[in-house]
């Protein structure tokens, strides 16, 4: 074989694992179970919603994705890497911050993303992030004089200095105003541009019908997945969850 073709080969190979890949994915809290034996491939540059009631399991599945809890035997893959063998490189192709409350308040949001752009080593502009998220004014403000709101564009800045090429998101619509969420899908649908892969969690099923590809119902410890073409994802969510299951 040449040296050209063998290149080719490494090329594909490398397009082709460039994504999220969960396989045999079970977990419960004492008696309480979660997950039961979930498969399922992300690919880059596709914004994928999960949807459950409260106490369902998101926020686990994402600490789970991200090794915050134990695995067990699944394997769990990012751009070909597992997270239990090569931990700190599998995390640097990630990005998860649970909530907005986990920011610290005595530092600045810009100390946040110095942060993360270091050790992400991350060639995002911190200050072009700032102004597209219009958080100039509060960008040298220490996280405890913030909104929620305000958190909440820290939090989202935080992953967009990341450039990670997988993000975790989690309930990142909640308390947002309208605008702001039209500011938030907007950031969405560029990341997916630049060829990200994102796992949401979200509530807002107007805002999951606007910009996610698919979405992942999680009920009975399986995960539904439904391709978005265009459906009332209210009504899918409603079919799930809302209506007596015979
Ligand atoms: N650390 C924990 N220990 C025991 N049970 C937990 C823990 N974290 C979450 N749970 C339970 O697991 C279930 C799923 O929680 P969670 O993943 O937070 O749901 P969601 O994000 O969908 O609202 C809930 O019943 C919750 O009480
Ligand atoms: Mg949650």
């Amino acid at each position: 074989m040449n040296i050209k073709k063998r290149w080719y080969i490494k090329a594909d190979y490398e397009e082709a694992i460039k994504m999220l890949a969960v396989t045999g994915l079970t977990f419960a809290f004492k008696r309480k179970p979660i997950l039961d034996d979930v498969s399922f491939t992300l690919t880059d540059g596709q914004i994928t919603g999960l949807v459950a009631p409260n106490g369902t399991g998101k926020t686990t599945l994402l600490r789970l994705l991200c090794g915050l809890l134990p695995v067990g035997q699944a394997h769990v893959l990012v751009n070909g890497i597992d997270q239990r063998q090569k931990h700190t490189q599998f995390l640097k192709q990630l990005f998860f911050l649970e909530s907005s409350s986990n920011l610290y308040p005595d530092l600045t949001v810009q100390d946040h993303l110095l942060y993360v752009k270091r050790v992400w080593q991350s060639p995002v502009d911190i200050g072009e992030t700032v102004a597209s998220l219009g958080m100039q004014s509060y960008a040298k403000t220490r996280i405890k004089r913030l909104s929620l709101g305000m958190k909440q564009h820290a939090l989202l800045a935080m992953y967009i200095v990341s450039n990670a090429q997988t993000m975790l998101i989690d309930e990142p619509l909640n308390g947002l105003d309208p605008s702001s969420i039209q500011q938030f899908e907007a950031m969405f649908r560029q990341l997916r541009e630049e060829g990200k892969t994102l796992l949401v969690s979200s509530h807002q099923m107007d805002s999951v019908g606007r910009v996610c590809d698919q979405v992942f119902f999680l009920k009975n410890q399986k995960l539904d997945a439904l391709p978005n073409d265009g459906q009332d994802m209210m009504a899918e969510y409603t079919t799930r969850f809302l209506t007596e299951a015979s």
